[in-house]
């Protein structure tokens, strides 16, 4: 029997210019480029989409307001063909400031969208350049204000620190101007230098220096800046005012089945765990010959699955149940001499410490 993942993600790689420190598969807008992959996306739906009964959509990026109007109102009409949207509850998009405009905003209201991640990233001018934004501040307030005034009441805002240079005065202010705006929902990533990006080059020639002392005060900083002005730590990263938790990334992080469209989409459904290949034109091709359009596929072995299960519950506030947590019974006993994982009522969690070292706690979880 298919087995229904109830979480649907969907890529959509292009952007209006390119940020040197980002690594999410992303293309330049191009003429040409959108009405071939807005057609492959609704054929995979097509071709594989039945394996989807989503409760939660997502469409991320690169940028998918890229896209024109004409566009989106294809990709969800044709989305809305292929697969069964009724038992939405919620429907996320991502845009880029720059790409807001009252048409826009209003036509994904009218298609069910009812939430937008924008990534704002720093409220500072040189910082903003620095990241290679298309943006400026002024934009971001405007943009803010048309998707209020179109009746988002479900809105996101990324902000990274641990930017190069970055002050701790730069970084509260950014946050107090985020919060000015009252979203519903902030996220403060801490900068990760990846691989295969212009700052990534930039640290490996010394240009760039990390500094994990600096970022823990950063987090520090947005954990209690946040929590004073309304906001909820529910993971890492991750801020939200009540009852404004992305369900989405939720699911992902309590191991749940999810399908993924679009080229570099990752999907996991039962023991099974596959990537679109990350090519807008080679997806393009191998979709339109009928063919899965993947660049890797693996069987996960149950037990991967759980220490995942367990290694992204515990970055979560809500924590983990203990009893999921004996097999690990020595570490779990070292995590805790050391001040890094703590009961949170009948459950377990990473403390505010253990949070800033998740990633190193959560490869020690693997098998
Ligand atoms: C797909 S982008 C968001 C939408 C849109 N493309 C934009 O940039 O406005 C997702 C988010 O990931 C975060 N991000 C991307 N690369 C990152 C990196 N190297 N380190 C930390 N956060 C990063 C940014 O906050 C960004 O807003
Ligand atoms: S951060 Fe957003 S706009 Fe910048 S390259 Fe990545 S996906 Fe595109």
């Amino acid at each position: 029997m298919v087995r229904e993942a109830h979480h649907l993600y969907i890529h959509i790689p292009f952007c209006l210019q390119i940020c040197p420190y980002c690594s999410f598969y992303k293309d330049i807008a191009g003429p040409g480029k959108a009405d071939p992959l807005v057609d492959a996306i609704i054929r995979e739906a097509e071709l594989f989409g039945h394996r989807a009964a989503p409760r939660t959509v997502f469409i991320g990026g690169g940028t998918p307001t890229a896209l024109s109007v004409i566009q989106l109102e294809r990709l969800f009409a044709g989305l809305r063909r292929h697969i069964d949207l009724s038992a939405v509850g919620e429907f996320t998009i991502e845009m880029n400031p720059a790409t807001v405009t009252a048409r826009k905003a209003s036509l994904l209201r009218k298609a069910g969208v009812n939430r937008v991640s924008m990534g704002v990233q720093s409220w500072d001018p040189d910082l903003l350049r620095l990241l290679g934004r298309v943006h400026d501040a002024a934009q971001v307030r405007s943009s803010f204000a048309i998707l209020r005034s179109t009746g988002f009441d479900n809105l996101n805002l990324d902000l990274i620190y641990g930017i190069p240079g970055q002050t701790p005065a730069q970084w509260e202010d950014s946050i107090r101007r985020t919060m000015e705006l009252e979203p519903d929902h902030i996220s403060a990533y801490c900068l990760t230098y990846e691989e295969d990006t212009d700052f990534f080059r930039r640290k490996s020639t010394g240009e760039f220096r990390e500094d994990v002392d600096r970022d823990a005060v950063f987090f520090e900083t947005a954990a209690g800046l946040l929590h004073d002005g309304g906001y909820s730590q529910y993971e890492i990263s991750n801020y939200a005012r009540p009852g404004r938790t992305c369900r989405h990334n939720i699911a992902y992080w309590e191991g749940a089945d999810y399908l993924g469209l679009g080229p570099s989409a990752w999907s996991t459904v039962g023991d099974r765990r596959w990537q679109n290949v990350p090519d807008t034109a080679a997806y393009v091709r191998a979709v339109q010959s009928g063919v899965r359009p993947l660049t890797s596929e693996e069987i996960l072995p149950a037990a991967v699955r759980e220490a995942e299960k367990i290694a992204f519950g515990l970055r979560m506030n809500a924590g983990v149940d203990p009893a999921r947590l004996a097999a690990n019974h020595d570490l779990v006993a070292s995590l805790r001499a050391e001040g890094l994982l703590e009961d949170h009522g009948p459950r377990v969690r990473l403390t505010e410490r253990g949070r800033l070292l998740a990633d190193e706690i959560a490869a020690a979880l693997m098998p």
